[in-house]
């Protein structure tokens, strides 16, 4: 038994906001720590206008290195919770690691933009959010600003992802003259005042439905009419659900304004799910009080040039992290020594003394680990599954310029596909020299090429391959049929998938017809999915 770490477990909520560049979730971030009291914060939060407290400087580390390539933890304290808000990088450097926080956190943050509805990078996420089970709620953020009406936006989740919308607030003022919210749970108003640039958290006005019927007259009216009409058409809310991912709580606010946040906070706390026990290789539930255990999900290196250090960070499945403790990578067996643990990076540097289920750590000087790694502390040993590996959609064959560095390039690919900064696929018609990169976002390309150059001093060439198609063979006995196409390939990954690439859909729809038998399913992850 691990002192109380069921205890701590379960004040804990750890998350991650899925959403598409520019729908404000690093101002969203940044305004969820407002309202909390930042333990730390290990990473990339990207600070806005003057509200930097949270920034870190990794930022200008990677920018100095042309690539932006961080996710990390902020962690912070709100009332007697402990909330862990799981970076998913955005923009360009949309990449595999944004799918892989996915996999270390227990819900998901929706964030919409109120002009924009659903967008493609949201889709993406929520569809592995989905897959993995994960539950998740809805913030519609810019309310402050014209946008699409609440009604349609809640419709839009229903129709085109199947995720029922389950308001726990409506605007009162349509989007652009937003007074405040109607809590559909109290039936009262929450009105929020303006705060000079944003920069504290919003005032809030409580208004029972007299008060807020007297003085927003119309808008009030309109608010409680809509609600009404979505209730009746949706039933009550439900928290069972939210759990199983069969419909969303969904709240209205303006992150820019703080408007609306503090629901979002409360909501999380009395909703989200705490850590539960996780799932080891032979299916058997990790007890939140057993010793320490931990998987690796993200592995980062050179974020300190100068020490050319490379950090894993860790989520906790179970018991107490303490500094010190000495662990065992499950993979090799070999004993991993935390002394240099810590949460923090940047200019808020600092060590981690203790964690519990739920925290993320971030281990330093981790060349022995790999994205996928369990670590644990005394017996008996426990792996979880690996992660998965995710669809990609970019494609490009890498071979070095000087072929002279042949073994170089060798094992610098090797090195870049077991810390999973690409995905490597082979064919034997192109030969083992030739490895195709793979990845879901083509940032991923820019860091291996820099790594492989920095690295191993193999400057190498890509040739982009025109693939936009992708599915799982699922039978290599038609490998031939599909290699017979001029417009389609198929290789293999390093985990053994075979991957059948195809120009686009009218290619693959043209084999389907000729070939109605071709086994090849979708896929979005493999691994444990
Ligand atoms: P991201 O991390 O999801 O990419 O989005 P980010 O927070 O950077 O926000 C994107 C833009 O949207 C920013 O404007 C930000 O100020 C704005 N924004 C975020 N939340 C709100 C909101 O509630 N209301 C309004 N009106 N705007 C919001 P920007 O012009 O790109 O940057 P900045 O000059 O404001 O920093």
């Amino acid at each position: 038994m691990s002192d109380g770490a069921g205890d701590e477990a379960a004040r804990r909520r750890t998350f991650a906001v899925i959403s598409h560049p520019d729908a404000g979730k690093s101002t969203l971030t940044e305004a969820l720590a407002l309202h909390a009291r930042v333990l730390t914060s290990a990473g990339a939060v990207h600070g806005k206008g003057d509200r930097r407290g949270v920034t870190s400087d990794w930022l200008e580390m990677e920018q100095a290195r042309g690539i932006s390539i961080t996710s990390a933890a902020l962690q912070f304290a709100y009332g007697d919770t402990v909330i862990n808000l799981l970076d998913t990088p955005g923009h360009a450097d949309f990449s595999e690691d944004t799918y892989r926080v996915l996999a270390a956190v227990d819900s998901a943050v929706m964030l919409l933009d109120a002009a924009k509805g659903l967008e493609p990078q949201t889709l993406k996420l929520f569809d592995v959010c989905r897959h993995r089970g994960i539950p998740v709620m809805t913030f519609i953020n810019k309310w402050d600003r014209p946008g699409l009406d609440p009604l349609q936006l809640c419709e839009e989740l229903s129709e085109r992802i199947d995720l029922p919308a389950m308001p726990l607030t409506w605007p009162v003022g349509f989007a652009g003259n937003f007074h405040g919210v109607q809590d559909l749970r109290t039936g009262e108003m929450v009105r929020y005042e303006r705060t000079a640039g944003g920069a504290t958290a919003a005032p809030e006005e409580h208004l029972s439905p007299e008060q807020a019927r007297e003085q927003h007259a119309d808008d009030w009216e309109q608010a409680c009419e809509e609600s009404e009409l979505m209730l009746a058409e949706r039933g009550e809310f439900s928290y069972q659900r939210f759990l199983d991912g069969t419909a969303t709580p969904v709240l209205f606010g303006a992150a820019m304004l703080n408007f609306g946040v503090r629901h979002l906070l409360d909501a999380l706390v009395e909703m989200a799910p705490p850590p539960t026990p996780r799932l080891d290789v032979d299916e058997r539930a990790r007890e939140l009080d057993a010793p320490f255990s931990a998987f690796v999900f993200k592995v980062q290196t050179g974020m300190d040039r100068a020490h050319r250090d490379q950090v894993a960070f860790a989520r906790v499945c179970s018991g107490k992290f303490e500094r010190g403790m000495n662990v065992t990578n499950a993979r090799t067996g070999r004993p991993f020594a935390t002394k240099y643990v810590q949460q923090v990076f940047g200019q808020q540097r600092s060590t981690v003394d203790e964690a519990y289920p739920g925290d993320v750590i971030g281990l330093v000087n981790a060349t022995a680990l790999r994205v996928g790694d369990t670590l644990y502390e005394g017996k008996p040993a426990v792996r979880f599954p690996g992660l998965p590996s995710f669809a990609p959609a970019h494609f490009a064959v890498a071979r070095p310029k000087d072929l002279g560095r042949a073994k170089q390039f060798r094992k610098g690919v090797d090195q870049l596909e077991s810390e999973g900064v690409v995905q490597i696929l082979r064919s034997d018609r192109r030969g083992d020299a030739t490895p195709v990169f793979a990845a879901v976002g083509p940032m991923q390309f820019e860091v291996a090429a820099h790594r492989l150059d920095d690295e191993f001093g193999v400057s190498v060439e890509l040739d982009h391959l025109p693939y936009r198609t992708v599915r799982r063979l699922t039978d290599s006995t038609h490998r031939r049929v599909i290699e017979s196409s001029r417009r389609a390939e198929v290789l293999t990954r390093t985990d053994g998938t075979d991957l059948a690439l195809f120009n686009d859909d009218v290619a693959l729809g043209a084999l389907q017809r000729q070939h109605p038998e071709l086994a090849v399913e979708h896929l979005i992850a493999s691994g444990d999915g």
